[in-house]
């Protein structure tokens, strides 16, 4: 379908067609005075110079073609040449019309579907999943979402941290607390025990232990860098004991995850790519990209534009180590093979920024993606404690994902038998499901490249700019659905009819907004422009509701078309949600 805009800017561009002006003057925007009028076409004013006339002349020649428009109910001419539009009140109801029973709504899918991967959540095998992995799971999950909507074929690829020293560093320490493993005898030629000599709890124990120790103990660091290296280059034992870190730590992922409603077609890790490294480093080096330079294996990326330090590329360490970015441009290698992508996008905290432009860079020049190939970095700030420093726990310590995401299903779950009386086990359900909209949404309605600050009270509260209050209002929705169907009536999208009053049509322009408010979210990857329109139809459907006795009304035929409406907005706003990874529950 057409966007709303569109249509009205079709009709005025005929109206100065018809006037004898170029059509291209008749482009329509919103209104920046809703006080006077809806719509507003500057087109006289931007014509005046060319037709050498004073722009109010312009403005009534165009108004008077619109005389019989079944468009504008009110289109006037004011000085010194603006043109203030009102819609039809037929028009905007049969737009609705056809909205309610197009299959998205109005959304026109993609004609050329492009294959994307979406790199995103990041985490590292071992370490707990903490706040600094929400922003990238949540905001790349409606990322996701959106490109799909839209009609693209998408591919969430996960990109663990599976391959590096930590790996080295938990071996090394099982090591010495358990040197009977068999995984440590070398000359073991058997079977390996299918069950993991650990638990998660022990592995996520270990990692930081080891970690610490590292820093203190050169002699110690150095052991762990041989069980990397071991482990890279292939020792049984070595491999077997990676794989059970590797199967304890994705179980684990996978159940928090799962808790945030995100998940990925891929779980592709940093090792997946190991066995490539050694082409793609002698095609970098028979291509002459890449040289040595001070022992290492770089490839320049600077460009004469620049107007900061770009420094190179390095492929390998003198030591001939791979590091994160040779990974990541395998990984890139990788994904052109297998997935043939158009676009890649990386959804990483924006603190690596100029990592991903060199990491672009060094792609492009040696050709590992084609001409056409779209790189796109989004970076997302930090998440802030109150205190506007990164968030903490009270003690002052990482808060670990699991942590924050039991405190704020508390927090709701306090909240809402405050409120009412409810069986327990369904206020826990409840209480859930909101949770995570108030976490979600308080994380997304944010412009991902800034920071926010993390406020448990205001992301839970149920009114303002919050995913409960968006909960809340399709709830109240839901309810009066539920009503309606116990009096005995079936809803019917057919039942629609025109707006009889200003907050009906209110809610009705606010609807039609869909279609161009999803494109725009999805061309500017930029899911918080799903949210701020979703807030605005929450609103405008709480002033409808507010001035409207639905369910008392005794006209059966104007009865049926509210209701009709209802199940529209209650459509549109669950579509929303589920664009951003959350639901709505049927009560609260
Ligand atoms: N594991 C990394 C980290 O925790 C994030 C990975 C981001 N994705 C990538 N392709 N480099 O910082």
């Amino acid at each position: 379908m057409k966007k709303i805009l569109e249509l009205i800017s079709e009709e005025m561009k005929s109206a100065f067609e018809a006037a004898g002006y170029d059509r291209e003057l008749g482009k329509v925007t919103f209104s920046n005075r809703p006080d006077l009028c809806e719509f507003q076409c500057n087109g006289a004013m931007a014509g005046a110079k060319q037709y050498k006339k004073a722009p109010i002349m312009i403005a009534n020649e165009v108004v008077e073609k619109l005389a019989d428009s079944n468009v504008f109910e009110k289109a006037e001419a004011v000085a010194p040449g603006f043109l203030n539009l009102t819609l039809k009140n037929e028009f905007v109801g049969s737009y609705i019309a056809d909205m309610s029973e197009s299959a998205k709504y109005g959304l026109e899918e993609a004609k050329n579907p492009l294959s994307i991967v979406i790199d995103y959540g990041g985490p590292n095998v071992a370490k707990p999943l903490h706040v600094g992995h929400l922003r990238s799971a949540i905001i790349g999950e409606s990322v996701k979402r959106i490109a799909r909507y839209v009609g693209h074929n998408v591919i969430g690829d996960i990109h663990l941290g599976d391959w590096g020293q930590p790996m080295g560093l938990i071996m090394n320490e099982l090591k010495i607390r358990k040197p009977e493993l068999v995984y440590f005898d070398e000359s073991y030629t058997g079977e390996y025990p299918t069950e993991p000599p650990f638990t998660i709890s022990e592995l996520e124990e270990i990692y930081p232990f080891a970690s610490k120790r590292s820093k203190e103990d050169a002699e110690y660091k150095e052991n762990a860098m041989a069980c990397t290296f071991k482990l890279q280059s292939g020792v049984r034992g070595y491999r077997a004991l990676w794989n059970h870190i590797i199967a304890v730590s994705v179980t684990d992922l996978k159940k928090n995850y799962e808790k945030l409603n995100v998940d990925f077609d891929l779980w592709n890790g940093e090792s997946a790519v190991h066995d490539l490294i050694p082409g793609m480093v002698s095609y970098m080096k028979e291509g002459g990209y890449a040289y040595i330079s001070d022992g290492a294996l770089v490839v320049d990326v600077k460009e004469e534009t620049d107007t900061k330090e770009y420094p190179p590329c390095m492929i390998l360490k003198s030591d001939g180590a791979a590091l994160y970015n040779t990974t990541d441009l395998a990984t890139i290698m990788m994904r052109m093979e297998e997935n043939k992508p158009d676009e890649l996008i990386y959804v990483v905290d924006k603190r690596q920024d100029l990592y991903f432009e060199q990491v672009f860079r060094c792609a492009r020049k040696t050709k590992l993606v084609k001409e056409d190939t779209k790189l796109k970095f989004l970076g997302f700030g930090t998440m802030n404690g109150k205190d506007g420093k990164p968030f903490k726990t009270r003690e002052g310590g990482v808060m670990r994902l699991e942590n924050l995401i039991k405190e704020i299903n508390e927090e709701m779950l306090k909240k809402i038998t405050d409120n009412r009386e409810i069986s327990e086990e369904e206020a826990a359900e409840t209480a859930k499901i909101v949770a995570l909209s108030a976490l979600k949404y308080g994380d997304l309605s944010n412009q991902a490249s800034k920071d926010y600050i993390f406020d448990i009270d205001r992301f839970t509260s149920f009114e303002g700019d919050t995913g409960p209050y968006l909960l809340y209002t399709t709830v109240r929705i839901k309810s009066i659905l539920a009503k309606y169907k116990e009096s005995g009536c079936e809803p019917d999208v057919k039942a629609l009819q025109a707006p009889v009053s200003a907050s009906e049509k209110e809610l009705m322009l606010c609807l039609a907004q869909f279609n161009a408010s999803i494109e725009s979210a999805y061309e500017e990857i930029a899911p918080h422009k799903v949210c701020a329109y979703m807030y605005d139809l929450a609103n405008a459907f709480n002033h409808f509701y507010h001035e409207t006795k639905i369910l008392a009304e005794e006209d059966a035929a104007k009865k049926a078309g509210w209701i009709a409406l209802l199940v529209l907005t209650r459509d549109v706003l669950e579509t929303c949600m589920d664009l951003l990874g959350f639901s709505a529950p049927e009560r609260m």
